[in-house]
């Protein structure tokens, strides 16, 4: 068992970005509820606590708390943002809406660099301040660690009880010596041993798979995303030949991408069966131009599909999924303003088919996921791939989807994808959008009446929110020229300029 440090969760945006950071300083973390009793800390017996921000006022009803035996069960704690308001309130300390406003944005901070928590940090840093409320008076046996021209709580500690506050985001990449801080509190007020890597992980991971399995097969349903290919990749090692991956093959994949991914896991040591279910998809799409609609029929249809294709497995008790820590923490995350509005294409069969269900991953998170996937020898183009919606290039056709429409969007946007990772533009997802408009255009000295392609490329780190990446105009004319000249069918291009919101990442 590694050392754990406990996240709790009072809201705040960067819960995630918290935990990754104690994760990348050696250090196992896990988010939970800022409701859990200090029964539950102890049970989890976490080395420190770190309480994240959060949207509330802790002054005001209805504010989450935290059990006050928490604080005094010896366990050193970070507040952050509101974490540091909520400690300082609960001890008795004061805190109020800041006269003259809050702070937002990278703001001048001095810091004391001779605590443990800001050893080796330069005494005057910029730090991401995003708060309303302030500590206007610190509780008994606390001394200040910093300031900025508005607080003069910028930072607090009680050194006895090793209990800190910063009401900066240490967490984030907009805070100079974030890291460093984090480090600190970890490795000099928790006394961390740094025994979490995630080799070690996977090699518990493969013993517990190998111990619960003992000679039964497995059945992946692979989707040839990051998540259900590393999975595979580990499930690969644990029990080799017995897991029998289930690469449903909705037709609704991008140029080359179903072979891709049946050349890959046909050179690993497991079963790999891909079902061509491409007509079986496009029947029951066909006279759909309802996007939900689409994405109901296509959700459904898969699980019948998988269904259809495990019974003929025989009785196989275990299934395995790509679950991953994040989603675990958005199904249990009820203090987070926003929720998440897609899922992939799960919700697989499991009472009526499966007794047992193996996630491997349900305690990483993607960037450890991908790393484990290159030294697991997964090929790059699964492992840094961007996302891929369930539905696939379905809500990327708009209006009905047919086979005609589909190729021509297969080749727009693999000229896309090609474009723009040549140009090295750094953008989260992009693709091409078939929009089923006709325009008027001239080719030679003929009249066209062809088809518009829009491309889309977008920059965000969570899709909750994006903006469109500004592709440099040499690399959008490139497309667009590639585009009519080698795709049939196609005589104009557009980029699309909007954020989400108002619009959203795809076009349905
Ligand atoms: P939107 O369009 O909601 O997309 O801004 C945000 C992110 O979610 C992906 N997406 C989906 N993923 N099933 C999925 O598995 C879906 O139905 C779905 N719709 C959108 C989208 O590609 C983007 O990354």
């Amino acid at each position: 068992m590694n050392q754990t440090v406990l996240v709790l969760d009072f809201g705040g945006q960067y819960k995630e970005l918290i935990a990754r950071a104690v994760r990348n300083c050696g250090v196992y973390s896990l988010v939970k509820s800022g409701r859990i009793s200090a029964a539950g800390v102890r049970e989890i017996s976490p080395i420190g606590i770190i309480l994240t921000g959060g949207p509330n006022s802790v002054y005001k009803a209805g504010a989450i708390g935290i059990d006050p035996e928490i604080l005094g069960l010896g366990i050193p704690v970070l507040g952050i943002c509101y974490g540091m308001q909520l400690l300082c309130h609960v001890l008795g300390g004061g805190v109020a809406a800041a006269k003259g406003g809050g702070e937002y944005g990278q703001t001048r901070t001095q810091l004391k660099s001779d605590s443990p928590l800001f050893s080796g940090v330069k005494p005057l840093i910029k730090a991401l301040m995003s708060h309303a409320d302030r500590v206007e008076r610190l509780p008994e046996g606390f001394v200040p660690l910093g300031k900025t021209a508005l607080c003069k709580f910028a930072a607090c500690a009680d050194y006895e009880k090793k209990l800190y506050g910063v009401q900066f985001h240490p967490e984030v990449e907009l805070t100079e010596n974030g890291d460093d801080i984090i480090r600190n509190f970890l490795y000099n007020v928790c006394g961390a041993a740094g025994d979490y890597n995630i080799d070690d992980y996977v090699e518990r991971q493969i013993k517990y798979v190998q111990d619960r399995v003992g000679d039964e097969k497995v059945i992946l349903a692979l989707s040839g995303g990051v998540d259900s290919s590393v999975c595979a990749a580990i499930l690969a090692r644990a029990v080799g030949k017995r897991l029998i991956c289930v690469f449903v093959d909705h037709g609704l994949m991008r140029l080359d991408e179903g072979d891709q991914i049946e050349n890959t896991f046909s050179n690993f040591d497991l079963q790999f069966i891909r079902v061509d279910a491409k007509e079986r998809f496009l029947k029951r799409l066909s006279g759909v131009t309802e996007p939900e609609m689409k994405r109901k029929i296509i959700g459904e249809e898969f699980i019948r599909v998988f269904e259809d294709e495990a019974k003929k497995l025989g009785a196989v008790k275990f299934l395995a999924q790509g679950t991953i820590y994040p989603d675990i923490i958005e199904s249990g995350g009820e203090h987070a303003a926003t929720i998440k509005s897609h899922h992939n294409v799960g919700g697989l069969p499991k009472d009526r088919l499966f007794s047992e269900i193996i996630e491997p991953l349900s305690g990483l998170f993607k960037n450890e996921v991908r790393a484990i996937g290159s030294k697991l020898g997964l090929r790059d183009f699964l492992v840094s791939r961007q996302p891929f919606p369930g539905p696939g290039l379905a809500i990327r056709v708009m209006g009905e989807v047919t086979e005609r429409k589909l190729a021509v969007l297969r080749l727009a946007d693999h000229i896309v994808c090609e474009e723009i990772k040549k140009a090295g533009v750094k953008s989260s997802q992009y693709f091409a959008v078939y929009t089923d408009i006709r325009t008027v255009g001239v080719m030679g000295d003929e009249r066209t009446y062809d088809n518009l392609i829009a491309v889309r490329a977008v920059t965000t780190s969570d899709f909750m929110t994006c903006d469109y990446t500004p592709v440099p105009h040499r690399v959008l004319k490139k497309i667009s020229a590639r585009i009519v000249n080698e795709v049939k069918g196609v005589n104009r291009v557009v980029f699309d300029i909007t954020g989400k919101p108002p619009a959203t990442v795809e076009w349905e």
